[in-house]
């Protein structure tokens, strides 16, 4: 197909063409144990039963005292969930499986050198050592309902154990995933205006031993400068009297963990009775604009939504071995390794590691060793151990019931070698889609009763109903092969309640675009757009193309293209800057950056090693630049506004449309041939996101 187009073509309607794979069924053997089997849940969660549907999941949990309104939608677009009720996240989790299941794996935790044991925390001492946290927060740190801390801690049992302990106290958790950097983390800290901050002192990555209590005096550094002061910093020790870091305590404000908890052995600490609505945590996330943005969790709707998801769509008994391989730093981490599986006494593994360490074997041999029967991961991680060990899953000896692939689109192929074999064609697939701000599943098959369909994340998940619009708000029908933005015509209890601190943001970012009428109190006029493009086939199952702002997804992983372009106008010598997503076989997308420099500047070498450093000083490794150009000059619209979009195209081979209206139309052919070499045009047709991408400057 030939796109024709300027360079200002709204891409949403422009036609996506794509195979329909074939229908794939889940085994007998997996229908005859599932959780859901039941057709007629169909109907209970239909929209005629909304809200009061989603009692179902809310009735999972173990209340202090019932609610008395399922939804309050008086205050659009703040949602209120089974107001009235109380109850609290830890005892959910923890306290109420001590009867029937105390001497159960809670977590079992698998260090990356594989000459350390595995160990196993049951109920019973997660309980224990929960409530002992729980004391040093309250009493030692004074901290209380509330209060916000921030977490920069690595894959171990000490990182759910320090989050159950907040949620113990009604304090509001912050995780920050442990490969940001220290700058990224202390920044986070200050917009939840944390007084303290929980650390660790290294852990075991790629088969290296990583410093991590040295990101924690940037942090504070970054937290001061940004108005912000930290007053105590909590570090856990990977290795109980041994220190992995080089980095001094600083006397009074650094303190080893195991220490202080010696002067709380065994102390008990009471479950604080929470609100439904009171927060449970913050997650930053990349968003369009700015800084990245606290998205804030609720306390019951969140619990409901991710105890029923990871029942039905998960599929998890308190008997499997379930093994999410996310990090608890991400969203999927905190839903479906800590809070989903554990409000329903379930077994999570954690592993500390990469993937592929020491070998591409190494997952599959933690899944023999450990009977794992449901297995969690990324697109990216099934591409990248497919080409280290397409035949290592053949050699071992374990069994899946059930896999679920998550955080980026996923092509047919590397779906096909998931199920052949990763799977042995036992195991059934959920492709389930979702984001930070929305708590759980949106889109998922139900494993035993709807079929898969490849490169489909598939119907809505039960209670959800979404719509497809196109840039003037008009529907985009299932069935016409059209792409749109995907919306949720309706609330449900795992949205996030706001933005930290902003208000404004929350209802300009995810609501402002669609919203029917702004003074409406009835939920049908407030649509939640996702910022992702989908294509809704005639059979009802959605699939999802990436993002449609100038969010990057990197491995699975959201990148804001204003944050590196931000860091990158921090180095001296640069002049503009724009960043761009291009295609990577394992990763899905990278950034790429153009840069122009100031005048004068000759050493462009140093400048390229002094841009890639900052952007890992200021954000982290996984933002790191597959290319860095240096071009004369950036392409410009008349007005003066760089087109990142020819860039993106121009990195991925693909048409960059009609550029003679242009400022600078020459500058195209220019960075063409030092991008692409002198060589003929060669043009191929890319994916939606890429065409997409800057539709919305
Ligand atoms: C993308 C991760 C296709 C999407 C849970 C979304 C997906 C962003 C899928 C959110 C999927 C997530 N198929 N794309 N199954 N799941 N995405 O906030 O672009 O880290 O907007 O949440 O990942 O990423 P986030």
């Amino acid at each position: 197909m030939s796109i024709e187009r300027s360079a200002e073509t709204n891409e949403a309607q422009i036609a996506v063409h794509w195979k329909e794979e074939e229908y794939v069924r889940s085994s007998a053997k997996f229908i005859g144990q599932a959780n859901l089997v039941d057709p007629a849940i169909t109907e209970r969660f239909s929209e005629k039963n909304f809200p009061e549907c989603f009692r179902e999941y809310a009735d999972m949990l173990s209340w202090d005292r019932y609610w008395h309104t399922t939804l309050d939608t008086s205050n659009p677009p703040f949602w209120k969930w089974f107001v009235g009720g109380k109850l609290n996240v830890c005892s959910n989790c923890v306290d109420r499986h001590l009867a029937q299941y105390g001497n159960k794996a809670a977590f079992i935790f698998v260090p990356e050198p594989e000459y350390e044991p595995v160990y196993t925390i049951t109920y019973q001492e997660l309980f224990t050592r929960v409530n002992e946290v729980a004391a040093v927060l309250r009493t030692f740190c004074g901290l209380e309902k509330g209060d916000r801390v921030t977490i920069h801690m690595p894959m171990i049992p000490e990182l759910p154990i320090t989050m159950l302990a907040c949620a113990r106290l009604g304090i509001i958790h912050s995780v920050v995933f442990g490969g940001f950097s220290g700058e990224a983390a202390g920044l986070r800290a200050s917009d939840s205006g944390s007084r303290v901050m929980i650390y660790s002192d290294g852990y075991y990555r790629n088969g290296k031993i990583i410093d991590h209590k040295s990101s924690a005096d940037i942090a504070l550094e970054a937290a001061a400068k940004a108005g912000t002061k930290i007053e105590k910093v909590l570090v856990w020790r990977r290795h109980q009297g041994q220190d992995l870091s080089k980095k001094p305590m600083v006397q009074g404000r650094d303190y080893f963990m195991d220490e202080v908890l010696l002067n709380f052995k065994r102390a008990k600490v009471d479950a604080v009775s929470m609100d439904a609505e009171d927060p449970l945590f913050l997650m930053y996330t990349s968003g369009t604009t700015g800084q990245p943005k606290g998205c804030q969790h609720r306390t019951g709707g969140y619990l409901a939504y991710v105890a029923g998801t990871s029942k039905y769509y998960q599929d998890i008994h308190p008997e499997d071995v379930y093994w999410c391989m996310a990090d608890i730093g991400w969203i999927t981490g905190h839903s479906y390794i800590v809070y989903g599986p554990l409000a329903l006494a379930g077994t999570s593994v954690l592993y500390e590691g990469v993937p592929n360490y020491p070998d591409a074997g190494r997952p599959w041999r933690i899944a023999e060793q450990l009977d794992v029967n449901i297995f969690h991961t990324s697109p990216t991680a099934i591409r990248m151990l497919r080409k280290a060990g397409p035949e290592e899953p053949k050699k071992y000896h374990y069994h899946f019931k059930h896999m679920t692939t998550v955080g980026e689109p996923i092509e047919p192929a590397a779906w096909r070698w998931y199920y052949d074999v990763v799977g042995k064609r036992e195991a059934v697939i959920v492709d389930t889609w979702w984001q930070t701000e929305n708590g759980g599943f949106l889109c998922t098959t139900k494993p035993a009763l709807d079929p898969m369909k490849p490169g489909s994340a598939g119907p809505p998940a039960l209670g959800i109903f979404p719509i497809i619009y196109d840039e003037e708000g008009k529907e985009v029908p299932a069935g016409s092969g059209r792409a749109g933005n995907i919306c949720i015509r309706n609330p449900w209890p795992g949205i996030m309640q706001t933005v930290w601190g902003d208000s404004d943001r929350f209802v300009k970012q995810y609501y402002q675009k669609y919203c029917k009428n702004s003074k409406s109190t009835d939920w049908r006029d407030w649509p939640y757009f996702a910022a992702d493009g989908a294509v809704l086939a005639a059979d009802g199952y959605y699939r999802i193309l990436g993002r449609v702002d100038d969010v990057i997804n990197v491995a699975g992983h959201r990148l804001g293209t204003k944050e590196v372009e931000s860091a990158c106008l921090t180095v001296p010598e640069v002049a503009e800057a724009a960043v761009v997503p291009v295609i990577d076989e394992i990763r899905g997308r990278m950034p790429v950056v153009y840069i122009s420099l100031k005048p004068g500047v000759e050493d462009v070498e140093r400048v390229t090693e002094q841009i890639i450093s900052t952007i890992e000083t200021m954000i982290g490794k996984i933002a790191r630049p597959k290319a860095v150009h240096t071009v004369p000059d950036l392409p410009k619209t008349r007005s003066g506004k760089i087109m990142r979009r020819v860039l993106a195209a121009i990195s991925n081979a693909m048409d960059p449309g009609d550029v003679t209206t242009l400022a600078n139309p020459d500058i195209v052919e220019l960075i063409r041939r030092q991008v692409q070499g002198a060589g003929p045009v060669v043009l191929k047709e890319g994916p939606e996101d890429l065409k997409q991408f800057g539709a919305n400057e």
